[in-house]
């Protein structure tokens, strides 16, 4: 089969390897698309401390059970399924408390373990969930996606009463638009970034207001309007958001924490305690898959209006270049295999 391996940073090559065989409690996944994510792209340039190489990357992936291991029912053979990349142990304190996405022995697909942009995966067969009929292969690839705005939201527990604000109109904003919208039909949700092409596409996510706070000042947008958010979700990540969301929210308000900056951080206590504000972070998805594939059942949310490219996997550098240079044109850029 044919892999894409990231043999060291910048090195990327489409390799020859044999054919995974599924071990005990596995399944081979016959892989027919897979998402390019920022985390793929850090681990190309040797930006992501975690990876180690060479590594099979891609942790957004959709394709058909074609083996089983020892001990898993050959009735899933043909199943189409989507696989969650967060390994577990099960028996861990972060496990115990339902949170295998910070388990002490965590494992992630196409990061510490070789992932989904290959021809073929083995992969625990608890981690393929079974994708409905009714639900294209398109759509199922980009469960994955949709799983960190459910865990996102899981957190903070929106209501329709909220007024929410998302820093960043990336694929991690955009998912969290659509779940705070599509699911929990919070009253207004209002985006901000440096791109208009990205607060565009907010805008057909569903955002109710959006706003580039490269141009305006965010809080004088809002102190002009009289709006203090209640739910303020942090997709952009950079370290000096955390304080500038303690100061525009509102008391009682939730903050969730998406990033990974190793950063400082510079924030004052007061203003969190005095408004009494829960600050929340969120990392991967945990048991997330079915929250999102019974989403797509019933319509709540729509993978295609994130999706803007598909190349074959031979291509897989001109669509990584792509989806890393042209943040205005690109969100979710897709792999096809099989080909
Ligand atoms: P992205 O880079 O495509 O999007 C980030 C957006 O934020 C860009 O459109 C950028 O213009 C905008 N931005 C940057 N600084 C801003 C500011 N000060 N104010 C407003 N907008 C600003 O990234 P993507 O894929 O959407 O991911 C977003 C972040 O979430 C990344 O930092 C990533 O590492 C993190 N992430 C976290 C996950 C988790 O489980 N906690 C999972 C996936 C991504
Ligand atoms: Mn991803
Ligand atoms: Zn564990």
């Amino acid at each position: 089969m044919k892999s894409v391996v990231i043999q060291q940073p910048n090195q990327l090559v489409i390799e020859e390897r044999p054919l995974p065989a599924p071990g005990p409690g596995e399944v081979r996944v016959k892989i027919t698309l897979a998402g390019i994510c920022g985390s793929d792209s850090h681990i190309y340039r040797g930006h992501n401390p975690f990876a180690k190489y060479p590594r099979t990357i891609g942790h957004e992936f959709f394709g058909v059970i074609d083996a089983v291991g020892e001990g898993v029912d050959s009735a899933r053979l043909g199943q189409r399924v989507s696989v969650d990349p967060v390994i577990s142990c099960g028996h861990c304190y972060p496990c115990s408390v339902g949170k295998p996405n910070v388990c002490t022995s965590l494992v992630v697909l196409g990061v510490h373990r070789d992932g989904g942009f290959s021809e073929y995966a083995a992969v625990p067969a608890k981690n393929a969930w079974p994708i409905p009929d009714d639900i294209p292969d398109r759509h199922a690839v980009m469960v994955e996606p949709f799983t960190i705005a459910a865990n996102v939201t899981g957190q903070a527990s929106p209501t329709g009463q909220d007024v929410a604000l998302i820093y960043g109109a990336g694929p991690m904003g955009l998912v969290t638009v659509q779940a705070l919208k599509g699911v929990y039909k919070v009253k207004q949700v209002i985006v901000v970034d440096r791109i208009d092409e990205r607060l565009k596409m907010a805008q057909r996510s569903g955002a109710d207001w959006v706003l580039n706070n490269g141009e305006q000042s965010l809080q004088a947008a809002l102190d002009e309007r009289g709006i203090k958010p209640t739910l303020i979700i942090d997709a952009a990540c950079h370290p000096a958001i955390l304080q500038e969301a303690i100061t525009l929210a509102s008391p009682a308000a939730r903050i969730v924490l998406m990033g990974f900056s190793s950063e400082p951080s510079q924030i004052v206590q007061q203003g969190i305690t005095g408004k009494e504000l829960a600050i929340f972070s969120s990392r991967l998805n945990a048991n997330k898959f079915p929250v999102v594939i019974d989403w797509l059942k019933k319509g709540l949310i729509d993978p295609e209006k994130l999706i803007t490219h598909a190349f074959d996997y031979h291509h897989v550098t001109d669509a990584i270049e792509l989806f890393e240079k042209d943040q205005r044109q690109c969100c979710k850029v897709l792999l096809t295999f099989g080909k």
